[in-house]
C-alpha cells in the first residue's frame, strides 16, 4: 500500500489518535547504538544508524545481493555451511531449478545430497558449544503472574523425550503428525521433536474449526495428534480438546482414523480431571512424556526431505499444503533473522505471532532457536488485562526486537500512546511488522510512540509459500518509508509485469512476480503439483506469481498494495473469499453467497458477505446470525463475516460470472467509481444492493 491517505472516513483517524500522533513523546535516544535522524518531507525518510547490524550501508548491501543473484550456489553454499552442522557436507554443486512451466515441470533443488537435522541445529549445537544454560524459552501466561522459563538444555530434553514418544507409537521419518495447540513451550517443542525424527509436521492454527482441522487432518494423513486440553485468551477459555475430538470424529465420518491423541494438560486453563480422554486413543502429556529417555537419535534429512505442511488459503478450492524442505528453509529462515533483526547471539526477541501460521514456523520456532536468542512464548493477547501487556512484557524481559501485525498496532494505538509511554522500553532495539500492509499513520506510531523515534522499523513482506522475509529494511542500511518494505533480500529477484507478463523497468506497478529460486520457496502443494504449478508457475510463465500487487518507485523502493486474487488479508489471517462463501451457501436458507474484502480501520480488511436466500425465505436477525454461525463452525472465528448484506440479485455477466468489482465498490462506498457496468446481465440488481445498504 502506497501512501495516499484512505478514501472511506471510518478509516480515519479519531481525533484522539491524531493528538497522540502529533505530539509523541520524545525523548533522547538512550541507547548507545542507535540513533536515528529524520528527514521530514512528503515522502518522509528516516534513517536510522545501528552499529552492530550485519550490514552497515547500502554498499555492503549491494555488493552482497549482486553476489546472490550472480553465484546463489557459491553464494547460499557458504552460509549454510559456515552456520550449521551437516551430517553430510553440502556438494560443490547442490543447487537447480526449474521456474518455467513452458520447459517442463516446475521443481527446486538446494543443498542437495548435503544431510542435516534442524532441530539438531536449533538445540544440540547450541548445547554441545556450552550455552545449555542459556534461556531458550520465557513463558508468558494469559494471566498475569502465570510465567515460566527453560534453558537450551531443558528444551532439549523435552524435545528428546516428546520424540521418544512419538517414536513409541510408530511415527517414522516422512510421517504426518497433527499439532493443534495454542501458544505454549510445548508448541514449538513438538514442532522440534517431529523435526528431529523426520516426521512431517502440519500445525493447525488453534482458531480453525473442528471441520477445519479434521479437512487438515485428513488430508495429510496425520495418524497423531498433539493438542492440548484448553486455553486462555483474555478472560475467555477456549476448549481446545472439545474441537480436536469432534475434529477427530468428523475425519471418521470421512473414512480416516486418527489413532493417538497427545494432550497437553494446560492446568491454568481447566484441570485434568475435567477433561474428556478416549481410552485407548488418548494420553496426557504430563503422564507420558516424563516417563521418555531425554536423549534421542538424530534423524539425518537429505536437504530436501520435506520439513513440514502449512496449509494456506488460495483463491480457488480447499486450502493448499504448502510444502517446504529441510536445508533450504533451515538457511533462509535463519539468515533472514538474523540480518533482518540484526540479531545476535544471546538476544532476547519476542515475536506475537501463532505457530499455527507461517510467521510461527520461521520466525518463532526455527529463525530465533538457529540463531540461539532468548524467546519470549506468550499464551495470551496484546490488550489482556489492559492495552499496555505488551509493554510490560518487553520491560519485564528487556525484549530488544518485537515482532508483530500491523492489526494489533492499530488496535493499540486506538487505546492511546499512555498505554505505551507508561512503559520504560528502553531495552527495544528493532521493531518488525509483518502480515498485511502497514499504513503509514500506524508505521509512524509505531515508530514514534513504542520505539521512541529511534528503533527502526522492518516491514517484512513475505508469504507462507516463501518461507521467509522477501522484501524487507535491513536495520541501518537504507532509509526507511513509512508502508514500503523498501528492497529485496538477498537472493530474491523480484519483477513487476503487466496483464499480458511483459515486465515493467523503472518506476511502475504492476503484478508481483519473483524471477529466480531462492533456498526456502514452495517446493509443491501437497499431493497436488499441478495445482502448484497452474496457481504459481502459470499466470506469469518464467517466474513465481505471488498473488500481490507492488509498486516500484524511483528509488527501487517496493510498495506493496495488497492481494490481487481473492484472497482477503484479515487481522493478518489470509483468508481465500471461496472458503467463506462455500461455508455460507452450506446454510440450508442460503441461495447464494459472494464474498469480498473492504478497508477496516483496526483490521486491515474486513469481511462483507453478499447473501441471497433461497425462494420465499425472510431474512432476519437469526438467520444473519445463523449464516456467520456457519462460517465459524467451518473455518473459525476469524473468518466471521463483518457484514451480510442481503441480496436479492448479485451482479452478473451474462454468461454468469460474478461481477465482483463492483460488489468490491459498493462494499467500499465507491458507487460513484462502478465503472463498465453495461456488460451486466440486469443492470436494476445494482440498485437493489446499494438501497439495501444506506448511506
Ligand atoms: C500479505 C504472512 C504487505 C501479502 C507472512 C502476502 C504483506 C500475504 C506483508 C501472505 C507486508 C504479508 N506488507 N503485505 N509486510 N506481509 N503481506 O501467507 O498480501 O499468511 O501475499 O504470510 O500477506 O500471507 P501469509
Amino acid at each position: 500500500r502506497g501512501s495516499p491517505p484512505p478514501r472511506n472516513p471510518a478509516n480515519q483517524l479519531t481525533q484522539r489518535q491524531l493528538t497522540n500522533l502529533r505530539a509523541p513523546r520524545r525523548r533522547e535516544a538512550r541507547s548507545a547504538h542507535v540513533t536515528s535522524a529524520i528527514k521530514a518531507s512528503d515522502h518522509a525518510e528516516i534513517k536510522h544508524s545501528v552499529s552492530d547490524a550485519h550490514v552497515q550501508d547500502q554498499e555492503q548491501y549491494a555488493e552482497m545481493y549482486a553476489r546472490s543473484l550472480e553465484d546463489p550456489n557459491g553464494f547460499w553454499r557458504d552460509l549454510a555451511m559456515q552456520d550449521f552442522h551437516w551430517e553430510t557436507p553440502i556438494p560443490e554443486q547442490h543447487h537447480s531449478y526449474n521456474f518455467d512451466v513452458r520447459k517442463g515441470p516446475v521443481f527446486t533443488e538446494w543443498f542437495k545430497g548435503g544431510k542435516t537435522n534442524i532441530a539438531y541445529n536449533c538445540l544440540d549445537r547450541h548445547v554441545g558449544d556450552g550455552h545449555g544454560a542459556q534461556p531458550c524459552f520465557l513463558f508468558e501466561g494469559n494471566d498475569v503472574g502465570v510465567d515460566g522459563a527453560m534453558s537450551y538444555q531443558q528444551v532439549l530434553e523435552e524435545v528428546c523425550r516428546v520424540a521418544n514418544f512419538l517414536r513409541s507409537v510408530g511415527v517414522k521419518k516422512g510421517d504426518s503428525v497433527a499439532i493443534y495447540m495454542p501458544m505454549v513451550c510445548e508448541l514449538p517443542i513438538a514442532m522440534l521433536a517431529c523435526a528431529r525424527i523426520g516426521a512431517v509436521h502440519s500445525v493447525v492454527f488453534g482458531g480453525f474449526s473442528s471441520d477445519a482441522l479434521a479437512s487438515r487432518i485428513e488430508d495429510c494423513k496425520a495418524r497423531v495428534l498433539l493438542t492440548c486440553n484448553a486455553v486462555k485468551r483474555g478472560p475467555k477459555v477456549i476448549n481446545l480438546k472439545q474441537i480436536a475430538d469432534r475434529g477427530c470424529e468428523v475425519a471418521v465420518e470421512q473414512g480416516f482414523n486418527v489413532e493417538h491423541v497427545l494432550v497437553y494438560a494446560n492446568d491454568s486453563a481447566e484441570s485434568r480431571e475435567d477433561t474428556h480422554m478416549v481410552p485407548g486413543r488418548d494420553a496426557f502429556w504430563q503422564d507420558v512424556i516424563p516417563q521418555q529417555a531425554s536423549t534421542a537419535e538424530v534423524e539425518w534429512m537429505d536437504s530436501e526431505d520435506t520439513l513440514f505442511y502449512l496449509y494456506t488459503s488460495g483463491s480457488t478450492g480447499k486450502p493448499k499444503g504448502v510444502v517446504h524442505s529441510t536445508g533450504g528453509f533451515m538457511t533462509y529462515a535463519a539468515t533472514t533473522f538474523k540480518y533482518v533483526f540484526a540479531a545476535q547471539p544471546g538476544d532476547v526477541y519476542w515475536c506475537t505471532a501463532d505457530c499455527g501460521w507461517i510467521t510461527g514456523h520461521s520466525y518463532m520456532t526455527y529463525g530465533p532457536l538457529l540463531n540461539r536468542a532468548t524467546q519470549v512464548v506468550f499464551e495470551g493477547v496484546p490488550t489482556y488485562p489492559d492495552a499496555g501487556r505488551c509493554w510490560q512484557i518487553v520491560d519485564k524481559y528487556q525484549v530488544k526486537q518485537f515482532y508483530t501485525a500491523p492489526t494489533a498496532i492499530r488496535s493499540l494505538m486506538r487505546s492511546g500512546a499512555e498505554w505505551v509511554t507508561k512503559y520504560d522500553r528502553s531495552s527495544l532495539r528493532v521493531l518488525g511488522s509483518v502480515g498485511e500492509p502497514i499504513n503509514p499513520e500506524a508505521w509512524r506510531w509505531y515508530h514514534e510512540v513504542v520505539g521512541d523515534g529511534r528503533c527502526p522499523i522492518v516491514d517484512t513482506w513475505w508469504q507462507t509459500e516463501t518461507g521467509g522475509h522477501m522484501i524487507t529494511p535491513l536495520p541501518g542500511a537504507w532509509s526507511e518509508k513509512p508502508g514500503s518494505a523498501s528492497l529485496p533480500f538477498f537472493g530474491v529477484k523480484p519483477v513487476l509485469v503487466d496483464e499480458k507478463g511483459q515486465e515493467l523497468e523503472g518506476e511502475a506497478e504492476g503484478y508481483l512476480c519473483i524471477s529466480q529460486s531462492w533456498p526456502s520457496n514452495i517446493r509443491t502443494v501437497y499431493r497436488d503439483h499441478e495445482r502448484y504449478e497452474t496457481t504459481y508457475f502459470a499466470p506469469f510463465p518464467g517466474t513465481y506469481f505471488t498473488g500481490d500487487g507492488a509498486r516500484r518507485d524511483s528509488d527501487g523502493y517496493y510498495w506493496i498494495t495488497g492481494r490481487v486474487d481473492d484472497v482477503i488479508n484479515v487481522s493478518g489471517h489470509r483468508i481465500g473469499t471461496a472458503e467463506v462463501e462455500s461455508a455460507l451457501v452450506a446454510h440450508p436458507q442460503c441461495a447464494e453467497a459472494a464474498v469480498v474484502g473492504y478497508e477496516h480501520p483496526v483490521k486491515g480488511q474486513g469481511i462483507w458477505a453478499y447473501v441471497t436466500l433461497m425462494e420465499g425465505v425472510d431474512s432476519s436477525d437469526s438467520l444473519r446470525k445463523e449464516l456467520v454461525m456457519s462460517v465459524r463452525s467451518q473455518i473459525g472465528a476469524f473468518a466471521a463475516p463483518d457484514v451480510i448484506h442481503w441480496a436479492p440479485g448479485l451482479p452478473k455477466t451474462r454468461s454468469g460470472k460474478i461481477m465482483r468489482r463492483v460488489l468490491r465498490k459498493i462494499a467500499s462506498f465507491e458507487e460513484d467509481q462502478l465503472g463498465d457496468t453495461s456488460t451486466l446481465a440486469d443492470p436494476g440488481v445494482v440498485a437493489s444492493l446499494l438501497e439495501l445498504r444506506g448511506k
